[in-house]
């Protein structure tokens, strides 16, 4: 019972504290949604392998990341290393075989597949290494679909608001299969930012372009990222993408490494 009469006032004088004006303000600053600091992606000793008849194969192994909101990171490593199968862990796309990640806060292998479509929809944008285009929709149609999804009413401008920006006002009517691995690329990207997602998770996005179309892409990327403060993940070979990002992650067979 003495330390209830002890903790009493404690607890009376923390209060007067947090009330103080400064305080106030230093609240603001770090505990708004806004936060520069809180952690928007966080993974915790994920690790991914896959059995085949006798063998395991350990694709990923012990990957620890904490990725802050406004950051830009780039993963870089050989291919095979494993970029690809942590950006669609970090998305919810895929499953670890143990691990954690946490996405804005929330565990996202707590939640069901549906749970985590409808974070994932409000969240992230994600483009593909192999772009995923549908291709009974047109290039227009595919930037629309998210918007179309949660019932927005402004999704025929805002794709093309964006489709123009990628450079391709001239292609809005054309299906995947007539638009060149570059353009499909660029139609992707299109479609990951048009619910203007916190966070844009991206895989080889310049994978497919020629020098200058990439540095158009690239410019676009990070004046979003500037813009809106959208937080980058971006698995890349591209020099002029890690150069820009605020943090590289190595993965070397499955590890980060140096
Ligand atoms: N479902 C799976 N079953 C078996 N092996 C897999 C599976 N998915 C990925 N792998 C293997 O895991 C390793 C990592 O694949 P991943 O696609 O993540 O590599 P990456 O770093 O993205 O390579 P790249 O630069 O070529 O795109 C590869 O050796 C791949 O063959
Ligand atoms: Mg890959």
């Amino acid at each position: 019972m003495g330390d209830i009469v002890v903790s009493m006032p404690l607890l009376a004088i923390l209060e007067e504290i947090l009330n103080n004006k400064i305080f106030k303000v230093i609240r603001k600053v770090f505990m708004t949604d806004n936060l520069i600091i809180k952690p928007i992606v966080q993974a915790i000793s994920l690790t991914k392998y896959v059995r085949s008849s006798e063998t395991v194969l350990t694709i990923l192994q012990d990957i620890n990341l904490e990725v802050n909101k406004g950051e830009a990171i780039s993963i870089v490593g050989a291919s095979g290393s494993g970029k690809s199968t942590l950006l669609g862990l970090l998305a919810g796309l895929d499953t670890p075989s143990s691990g954690k990640v946490y996405l804005n806060g929330e565990d996202i292998f707590s939640l069901s597949e549906d749970g985590r479509a409808e974070l994932r929809g409000h969240l992230l944008g994600f483009v593909f290494q192999s772009f995923q285009l549908l291709p009974v929709f047109t290039a227009l149609e595919n930037i629309m679909l998210p918007l179309d999804l949660v019932g927005d009413s402004n999704a025929h401008q805002i794709a093309l608001e964006i489709l123009e920006r990628v450079g391709l006002k001239e292609r809005i009517n054309h299906y995947p299969k007539q638009l060149s691995g570059g353009e499909q690329q660029r139609v992707a990207i299109a479609r990951a930012y048009v619910t203007n997602p916190k966070l844009l998770l991206a895989d080889e996005p310049t994978g497919n372009l020629d020098l200058s179309t990439g540095n158009q892409i690239v410019d676009l990327i990070f004046e979003l990222n500037r813009e809106r403060g959208t937080t980058l993940i971006l698995v890349t070979h591209d020099k002029n993408i890690s150069s820009r990002c605020t943090r590289q992650i190595r993965l070397n067979g499955g590890r980060i490494g140096e």
